[in-house]
């Protein structure tokens, strides 16, 4: 298990943090290569499917990355997507998956170093988790 490198997939709003991300780089930051951005206009764009199929698709772990409360572009999209994000991680913990596997992040797209930090944070929560029941059940099928 020690060897164990994490799949992650991160739904990024395109005003935030996806610039945030940009920016991270062009800082020269980097972030962990676990880590596979997925651009979404806005993460009120983020549907639950997106995330079930993530998992399906081999993810260990999944975080949505919208624009700081009260900032979202497209006012509330953000707060859709934090009451979806919330509600599938209580489906995955009665399925009997750690609903840690799945957060949301929030910030400006001038944060470059803290979009370092939340891929950082997420890539060593997962580590210690290790792979994902949906991975290990599909395996053992
Ligand atoms: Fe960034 Fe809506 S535009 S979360």
């Amino acid at each position: 298990m020690s060897d164990f490198e994490p799949r992650i997939i991160a739904f990024c709003c395109q005003y935030c943090a996806y610039s945030a991300a940009d920016m991270a780089g062009s800082m020269r930051l980097q972030y962990p290569p676990n880590v596979e951005v997925v651009l979404i206009p806005c993460t009120g764009r983020f549907d639950m499917l997106f995330a079930l199929k993530a998992f399906e698709g081999g993810a260990d772990g999944v975080y949505v990355a919208g624009c700081l409360e009260g900032t979202c572009h497209f006012l509330d999209g953000n707060f859709r997507a934090k009451q979806r994000v919330n509600y599938l991680r209580k489906e995955l913990a009665t399925l009997g998956v750690e609903e840690d596997r799945l957060r949301m992040y929030n910030l400006s797209a001038s944060q470059g170093p803290r979009f370092v930090e939340f891929a950082n944070e997420f890539t060593d929560l997962i580590r210690e988790m290790g792979p994902s029941p949906f991975k290990v059940k599909s395996q053992a099928a």
